[in-house]
């Protein structure tokens, strides 16, 4: 990220490109009252390192009230730099609450396509309604994204991606696999260096259908672990005994850099000590008096899975009364529980990566658990519960991803106690794209799991939420074939509802 002197920087007036340079598209994010990020990256050839001269280039972007940009109201400059990918993210400021707006991107005789973004409802302001759809773990070799298509067709007013935007292994060989179909394949080994994740993020984000769904609404993202490496926890990556801890935080300061670059975020890398680099990802959104969002960072500051890590789930073992464990570290834990005791909205909402839950994978003893998810982590999940329960934050929900499958679940005080009180109730989106090979396991030991009111893992889709001052509905969104590129169609496979005041989830 070293940048040199700007008196000994080279800007290129009158770029010339091989090809058209908008092939990413545009996206924006992070909704507020009055602003708005977006997002564009010059990339003419985006599959081999983006094609770009290693110049400054200026490029200009405008803001519009109408989808045509007649009615222009922002008309500036910005730099696109070689050291970020000629990237360029910009804070359209000076907006209005609750509206949408149309943005532009332009360079030489170049134009972006135009994108719709829609800015945050005032916070504090009566709001009767609020559309929202997640998603999360969008494997591009094992589907298509047609489910982007649909949830553009259904108009939220923003996405939230909970993470596995981008996969990070090695191509695999097209047709079926053990559990699997690959449907197009990867373009690389296993992704490492930074010029690797950029060209990670260029294929998937090459996708028409995904492209589609950045430019049609704001994006609020977080990561889960593909981001960098299958599993990974802080500093420690998936197989410790392979890679040594310095490599480690090299390859995970260029994915952290390729995830700032290709994301319409406000946050940006930090440096943190010589080899590490900080990206605040936690952070709240608020929409009027109806929703405040708390978006969580599950890898960034978590201490390493307790006992072996077995896939999907182990032997209960000791390791996992370690009380110094967390999932967010210490800072973010502060920072979620202050901000739930803080806010007046009549939903909250925590929006992370991985079950929150307790899942019980064996019949019997012993217990068996996933503890790459918050039942490695059971004295943090426990604070949390608690502090639900005893500062009682207007309706809790929890929304997750990472484990390919729908789910939901009332968050009990006790979950060995199913008669204990539900303090919140958490919904699991199930992958765009990614396989579940796991389901079976799971459908195995519902019994043993009295808490989860729903499950199902063997359709892909996305997630959307109506939330209204007395109702929160959550509809499951499922495409018909995800193996096919084009006609797919779309369903409502399950809606659950919670009633304001009433944890815990009811069927529709
Ligand atoms: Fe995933």
């Amino acid at each position: 990220m070293a940048v040199s002197a700007p008196w000994s920087r080279r800007l290129a007036a009158q770029p010339r490109f091989s090809d058209n340079p908008f092939s990413l598209g545009v996206a924006s994010g992070d909704p507020w009252p009055n602003s708005v990020v977006l997002w564009t990256r010059l990339a003419p050839q985006p599959l081999e390192g983006g094609g770009m001269p290693t110049v400054d280039v200026e490029i200009r972007y405008r803001v519009a009230t109408d989808d045509r940009m007649q009615r222009v109201i922002l008309d500036e400059t910005v730099i696109a730099m070689p050291e970020l990918a000629h990237s360029v993210r910009v804070v359209a400021g000076g907006l209005e609450p609750a509206r949408d707006y149309w943005y532009q991107f332009h360079v030489a005789n170049e134009s972006s396509p135009v994108g719709r973004t829609r800015t945050a409802p005032a916070a504090g302001t009566a709001l009767s309604q609020l559309r929202f759809a997640y998603v999360s773990c969008q494997h591009y070799e094992t589907g298509y994204f047609t489910g982007y298509k649909h949830l553009v067709e259904d108009a939220p007013d923003f996405v939230v991606h909970l993470g596995d935007y981008i996969y990070e292994g090695a191509a695999s060989p097209l047709g079926p696999r053990p559990e699997r179909v690959i449907v197009r394949q990867h373009n690389s080994s296993e992704i490492v260096t930074l010029t690797d994740y950029r060209n990670r993020y260029a294929l998937y984000r090459s996708d028409p259908n995904l492209q589609a769904a950045h430019a049609a609404c704001p994006w609020i993202v977080t990561w889960d672990d593909h981001e960098v490496d299958n599993n990974w926890a802080g500093t420690v990556p998936q197989d410790p005994g392979e890679q040594n801890p310095t490599e480690f935080l090299i390859r995970r300061m260029a994915a952290f850099q390729a995830y700032y670059e290709h994301m319409p975020l406000r946050a940006f890398p930090v440096p943190r000590g010589a080899l590490e680099l900080d990206l605040r990802l936690y952070r709240r959104f608020q929409f009027g008096d109806l929703v405040q969002m708390h978006v969580l960072d599950t890898r960034q500051y978590r201490s390493a899975q307790p006992c072996l890590g077995g896939f999907p789930s182990e032997p209960d073992c000791d390791e996992r009364q370690d009380l110094s464990l967390s999932v967010t570290g210490k800072r973010q834990e502060e920072w979620l529980l202050s901000q739930l005791d803080q806010s007046s909205a009549r939903w909250n909402v925590i929006a992370q990566q991985i079950w929150f839950g307790q899942f019980d994978f064996a019949a019997g003893a012993p217990r068996a658990f996933n503890n790459d998810s918050w039942d490695g982590y059971i004295h943090q999940r426990q604070r949390i519960l608690d502090f639900l329960d005893q500062r009682r934050p207007s309706n809790p929900v929890v929304i997750s991803g990472d484990w390919h499958s729908y789910c939901v679940q009332n968050l009990k005080k006790d979950f060995d106690d199913p008669g204990s009180e539900t303090l919140a109730t958490e919904f699991a989106g199930t992958s765009l794209s990614s396989a579940c090979p796991w389901a079976s396991q799971v459908e195995a030991n519902l019994d043993e799991n009295p808490h989860v009111r729903f499950f199902d893992g063997n359709r892909r889709g996305y997630v959307l939420c109506q939330v209204r001052p007395q109702l929160w509905q959550t509809d499951f969104r499922v495409v018909s074939d995800p193996l096919e590129p084009e006609n797919t169609s779309i369903d409502t496979l399950a809606s659950f509802v919670v009633e304001d005041g009433q944890a815990g989830a009811q069927e529709a």
